[in-house]
């Protein structure tokens, strides 16, 4: 497989999310508990890490007895994985999540796609990929930047409007229309590799599409009651950075 995007930045990657992960009130830590409190009892049960990373969440399903396949197209997170993971019985894989070509058909109980369907072009194939390895009533859990709030900008425009004290106010939604790559320019991941924007919609009428029933979605914030002291905390009282949805493998494929 050619170096991807992610290769470049392995260890900036696997720094994120490891300090993210220290953080309970960081939207990576909030979002990681909804997709456990959706995750049905994975005990003995097959399940597949979608584009993992570096591999936290393919630990935590291990500690919960899943049987666990972590799949990326990075070869050098995948080594970060594999370093992260000792001790762990993972099964870790390289291959592409658009076609899944390793993967036998009906192979898994739940697979877990989180915070990579913006870096993937064709998320129709990933889609039908998925459908194809899950088994009959497998769950599909996907978990992504918030569409209707982490919308395309470049700097210097920025989303996040503060006071004249640099609290938190509200965030201004910018080319939420415009579906397709954007690179933001700035210092963080998006800033790094871009992301590929598509409307919440798209992104819902598509699964729908390839055969699985919606039967939850969840938008993790901070509770008001818990003091925000940080500006990315007060952010995510007020809104939802990412969201999480939760499907069911419903019928065959229906192609586009
Ligand atoms: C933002 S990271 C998320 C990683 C991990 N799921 C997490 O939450 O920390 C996006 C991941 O998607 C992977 N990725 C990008 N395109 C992919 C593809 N076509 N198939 C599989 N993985 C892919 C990247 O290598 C990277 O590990």
């Amino acid at each position: 497989m050619t170096e991807t995007l992610y290769d470049a930045i392995d260890h900036y990657y696997t720094e994120f999310v490891h300090r993210e992960l220290q953080d309970s009130s960081s939207h990576f830590s909030l979002r990681t508990n909804e997709i456990f409190r959706l995750l049905d009892n994975i005990d003995g049960k097959q399940v597949c890490d979608l584009a993992c990373g570096e591999g936290y969440l393919s630990r935590m399903m291990a500690k919960r007895d899943g049987t666990v396949t972590a799949v990326d197209t990075s070869s050098a997170l995948l080594q970060q994985a594999r370093d992260n993971s000792q001790g762990y019985s993972i099964n870790f894989l390289l291959d592409d999540a658009q076609t899944l070509h390793s993967v036998a058909d009906e192979s898994f109980d739940a697979v877990v796609c989180n915070m990579a369907l913006m870096d993937i072009p064709d998320i129709v194939s990933v889609f039908q990929a998925v459908n194809r390895i899950l088994k009959s009533a497998g769950q599909f859990i996907i978990a992504l930047l918030h569409p209707c709030f982490e919308t395309p900008f470049s700097v210097p425009e920025t989303t996040t409007e503060v006071d004249e004290t640099g609290n938190y106010v509200a965030c201004r939604i910018l080319h939420y229309n415009q579906e397709g790559f954007w690179q933001s320019g700035g210092e963080g991941i998006r800033g790094k590799v871009g992301a590929y924007h598509r409307k919440l919609s798209t992104y819902l009428n598509w699964l729908i599409q390839a055969g699985f029933t919606i039967d939850e979605i969840a938008e993790p914030m901070l509770p008001e009651a818990i003091s925000a002291d940080s500006f990315a905390a007060q952010q995510n009282q007020k809104i939802p950075r990412s969201l999480v949805v939760t499907s069911t493998k419903a019928r065959t494929i229906s192609r586009r």
